[in-house]
């Protein structure tokens, strides 16, 4: 690939209000670093193909909007200038040729000798583990070879950004989960600089140096994946990056009332009698005896995930808890059992 020349990208005031008015995307400014993979989060339709696209060049930001790629602004060069390359869940590969002209069709268009070619083509089979599918056509491919066919594609006429828009969603989920591992192996390779797009939250964890979370045409959070999932800006990061309790309860002297012996927290500073919402996620509570517990709750269903278990409590005043127990244990519903939180997986609102 290139020598070690990276491309930063930069969005200065993008929006997007298409059309027919819809708002896709607020003004939006970002950062993205030459060589960083940076995943944008979020759930459908809060404006991450938008955003995607105005990377890109198919999409022209509102008023006011810039697109820089380096220093230079990039705002009025069309795609093809752009020299970016492109990844989408549908594959989008000509089905009338075969897997080497697909990965070729970019050279080709770019004017490359066949030499050159045959040769780019060959590395880029190889690399991405399909060297034997070469004569083949697109429609004898199973859905993982064709993701591999779209993004030796995409990376051989070496494009300065990779854009990836949800890749892996079409995909099981076992040939999800290897290929995110090849995807990520990859882009640590390359040292290209690429925006990953997925709604799929264990894929953005694993993926990103940085993870964008999106919500309603905004962003909501930037930060490394243990930034987002440890201190989550807000409500919304938290519910949407990992599973997370929230649980209302009265500060009193003591700690905070969950209808049960008080649990202490450091760092309460509201007043006694003031009600708050404690928030946890289910990994910072272990099991513990009733005598050792912060409080307690009843077995109202457990689902057996084979690592672990999942269980959803109820506490003593009502609320609903969710606990991860060794796949080992198992419990009898209605039973009732301990939980104790470890401080420093607590947040208080
Ligand atoms: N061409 C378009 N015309 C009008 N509305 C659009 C268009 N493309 C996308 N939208 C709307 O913009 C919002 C953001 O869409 P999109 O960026 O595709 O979201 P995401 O990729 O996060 O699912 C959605 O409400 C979508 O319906
Ligand atoms: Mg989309």
């Amino acid at each position: 690939m290139s020598a070690g020349t990276t491309t930063s990208v930069r969005l200065v005031d993008c929006g997007k209000t298409f059309p027919d008015g819809t708002k896709a995307l607020e003004p939006t400014s970002i950062e993205i670093a030459g060589g960083e993979t940076v995943v944008l989060l979020g759930p459908s339709g809060c404006g991450k193909t938008t955003m995607l696209r105005i990377i890109a060049g198919l999409e022209q930001p509102d008023d006011g909007g810039a697109v820089l790629f380096n220093d230079d602004d990039v705002t009025a060069v069309p795609i093809e200038k752009r020299n970016v390359g492109m990844v989408f869940q549908s594959y989008a590969l000509f089905p009338n040729m075969s897997v080497a002209d697909n990965i070729a069709y970019g050279l080709r268009v770019r004017k490359h000798d066949g030499a050159q070619v045959r040769t780019r083509v060959d590395e880029m089979m190889e690399m991405m583990d399909i060297a034997d599918l070469g004569a083949r056509s697109i429609d004898q491919l199973s859905g993982g070879q064709r993701q591999r066919v779209a993004l030796a594609r995409a990376i051989a006429v070496q494009p300065r950004i990779l854009l990836l828009d949800e890749p892996l969603t079409a995909l099981d989920a076992l040939l999800r989960e290897r290929l995110r591992v090849e995807i990520d192996g990859l882009l640590r390779g390359l040292g290209i600089t690429a925006v990953y797009v997925t709604h799929d939250q264990s894929e953005a964890l694993a993926l990103g140096d940085r993870i964008f979370v999106m919500s309603n045409g905004q962003i909501a959070q930037t930060g490394t994946p243990r930034e987002i999932y440890h201190a989550p800006a807000n409500a919304f990061v938290a519910d949407f990056v990992g599973t997370v309790n929230r649980l209302i309860g009265t500060v009193r002297k003591s700690g905070v009332d969950l209808g049960g012996r008080p649990v202490r927290i450091d760092g309460v500073s509201a007043p006694a009698g003031t009600e708050v919402e404690l928030l946890f996620r289910p990994e910072d509570a272990d099991i513990v005896s009733l005598k050792e517990a912060d409080f307690s709750g009843k077995v109202q269903t457990s689902f057996f995930l084979g690592s672990r278990t999942r269980l959803v409590l109820t506490a003593a005043n009502g609320q609903p808890v969710i606990i991860d127990s060794s796949g080992r244990e198992s419990f009898a519903i209605d039973q009732e059992i301990g939980v104790r939180i470890r401080p420093e997986g607590v947040r208080i609102e």
